[in-house]
């Protein structure tokens, strides 16, 4: 869609469902970078790519035939704010759907040391390569770059790999995939308990895992965090316009033996103005084996990685942590959204 916002601050001041309407071509995805693009129909779709790529991945002729699929595409990856996780589960997934790619990581090594702007990295990014998938810490930055490649006339899809504290929507999708595998034979997603533990203000993947669970029915939400670091006002406006039933709590022992998945996050200190994160008893919002054991047996626990102390590593060995399984499932999820946005998934019926 054409436009004429001149600045970032002016495209980023509308509202996400204006904004959205730049994300789609021909009724598909083009560009993602909200949670709030991904109904629980294309979840499902997702979900289902998924699951037959992880099946491929077993055999060597499905590994060639996934390597085919996308082999006349490459990707860049711009990651320039610090990512271990996200940048090595998209280039493996990259790699998983035959994709060559290039990265740019330190902007001290590129032009923007010698003043390029973002902007036009971006547009070079564009000229080389047919998709971006780009980790910024400014919420929204790369929305922009979408909208302004956009108007270049010279468009590539952009994925967001996490937008400062807004955004993290394929973490939401490996986040849901990994709730949906767990409780596929246990009644599904909907009419759970979910508690999600730590710095859910800054977090911006219980922000982005949070939209997608709303849309689910009847799921109840456990809000466990100091009161400093409790959930943003605008999520819990979202929630509450859509009736679902929330708590807020700084007790975890309160919550945990009636939820069926617990989400725990690390302190986001990164985002500090005069370390008040350094005010926080964090112990408070930790998993030991002794709270664990207060769990339901058959609840997950999820994390979206990296762990600090949250979750004790004993607790690791707990059939009900699910965290190592979950940054695996991100590989799938993620080579399922790529075969998607490139129109190819139908291919994988030839196999
Ligand atoms: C998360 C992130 O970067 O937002 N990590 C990730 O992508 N797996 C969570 C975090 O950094 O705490």
């Amino acid at each position: 869609m054409k436009s004429s916002l001149k600045t970032f601050e002016e495209y980023f001041s509308q509202s996400v469902e204006v904004r959205m309407q730049h994300y789609e071509k021909a009724g598909r995805l083009q560009h993602v970078m909200l949670s709030h693009q991904f109904s629980i129909k294309l979840m499902e779709e997702l979900f289902d790519i998924a699951d037959h790529i992880k099946g491929m991945t077993r055999k060597p002729n499905g590994i060639e035939f996934l390597k085919s699929l996308l082999s006349h595409k490459k990707a860049m990856l711009y990651f320039t704010q610090p990512s271990t996780r996200t940048f090595l589960s998209f280039l493996t997934a990259c790699q998983m759907v035959g994709m060559d790619t290039g990265e740019v990581r330190d902007p001290s090594l590129s032009s923007e040391y010698k003043g390029e702007s973002q902007e036009d990295g971006v547009r070079v990014f564009s000229s080389y390569f047919d998709l971006i998938i780009m980790r910024d810490p400014k919420p929204g930055f790369c929305e922009y770059m979408a909208y302004l490649l956009d108007n270049t006339g010279r468009s590539v899809p952009i994925m967001n790999g996490g937008s400062g504290k807004d955004q993290h929507p394929t973490q939401a999708l490996l986040d849901l995939y990994t709730i949906h595998r767990s409780f596929q034979h246990k009644g599904g997603i909907s009419k759970k308990r979910y508690a999600f533990v730590g710095d859910l203000l800054r977090g911006r993947a219980v922000r982005s895992s949070v939209m997608l669970l709303s849309q689910y029915k009847d799921v109840e939400m456990d809000f466990v965090a100091p009161s400093s670091f409790q959930i943003a006002e605008d999520l819990e406006d979202i929630l509450r316009s859509q009736n679902i039933k929330i708590r807020k709590t700084d007790d975890l022992g309160s919550v945990l033996s009636d939820v069926d998945c617990v989400y725990m996050t690390r302190l986001q200190d990164e985002y500090d103005l005069s370390g008040e994160s350094n005010l926080i008893d964090y112990s408070q919002f930790s998993l030991t084996t002794d709270n664990v054991n207060q769990m339901k047996s058959d609840a997950i626990i999820l994390h979206p990685l990296p762990r600090r102390h949250e979750i004790s590593t004993e607790v690791d060995a707990d059939p009900r942590a699910m965290y190592w399984r979950q940054l695996r499932n991100g590989v799938y999820i993620r080579a399922a959204l790529l075969l998607y946005v490139f129109n190819v998934a139908h291919r994988l019926k030839d196999y």
